[in-house]
């Protein structure tokens, strides 16, 4: 690996979906099997070797988001918060890890991901330089960023299509190295109006720079009731490793 790998969770958003759950927390704050979901982000980095982890989130709950894990010392890792004043999007969100990773290359969770692999899978396949992703085959890719593949490549990243070219939906796993800042900087506003991680992936793709791995063991988002329902039973039926 070139460079010190350092994590990153994003833990910002509205969480509109959950409401009411989310009217007076954070949704990473919410139980997922029995710790609160942003635990399960910060075990996978941890146990992968990772050290030094930056957490963003918005303004009014960061306050919860502090109490709850305090300075890392209880994870054997240091935490780094930093404030997304609006939900402009995963990669506006990103972008605030510029000057806490520096040079380094940064491995990205979003806070509502859960998976069962553990991260020393996908270690392995991102050397520190360029962008490195993580597919997996899903019934509804609808609802998610979409690859499209050929041969050993990417070729390209729709977010939320209506009409899916494949199944193959980009999880909220994500290797960067430090040019991602200077793309997001040139980055515009989507239709929705979000700075979007797809137009960050798509520029790693246009400049061959992008890998990418396929998840082998289950993995869910937790930003629906439906999706929130199914990780429980998932967790309970195959604890993460
Ligand atoms: O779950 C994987 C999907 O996540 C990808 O396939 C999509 O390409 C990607 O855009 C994203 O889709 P969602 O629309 O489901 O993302 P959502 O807005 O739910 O945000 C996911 C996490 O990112 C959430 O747990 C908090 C964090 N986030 C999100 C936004 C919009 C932030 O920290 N700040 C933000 O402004």
């Amino acid at each position: 690996m070139k460079g010190n790998l350092k994590g990153i969770i994003l833990a910002g958003g509205t969480a509109s979906r959950l409401m009411p759950l989310t009217k007076v927390t954070n949704k990473h704050l919410l139980p997922v099997g029995r710790i609160p979901m942003i635990y399960h982000s910060i075990n996978k980095l941890q146990s992968a070797g990772i050290e030094e982890i930056l957490i963003v989130t918005g303004v009014n709950h960061m306050g919860d988001v502090v109490s709850l894990l305090g300075s890392g010392k209880d994870f054997n890792c240091k935490f780094t918060y930093k404030v997304q004043d609006e939900a402009g999007g995963i990669a506006q969100a990103l972008a605030l890890a510029e000057n806490f990773a520096g040079s380094d290359p940064v491995a990205v969770i979003l806070g509502d991901n859960i998976f069962e692999d553990p991260m020393s899978n996908y270690l392995k396949d991102f050397d520190g330089e360029g962008a490195h992703i993580i597919l997996k085959e899903v019934h509804d890719p609808q609802r998610f960023g979409v690859a499209e593949i050929k041969g050993k490549n990417v070729v390209n990243i729709e977010e939320k299509p209506q009409s899916p070219r494949t199944n193959m939906a980009v999880t909220g796993i994500y290797f960067y190295d430090a040019e991602v800042y200077n793309i997001i900087r040139k980055l515009k506003p989507s239709a929705r109006g979000e700075y979007e991680i797809s137009d960050v992936n798509n520029h790693y793709i246009e400049s061959n720079k992008m890998s990418y791995s396929n998840m082998q063991g289950w993995w869910s988002d937790a930003g629906t009731f439906e999706s929130l329902e199914k990780v429980q039973k998932l967790i309970e039926e195959a604890p993460p490793k």
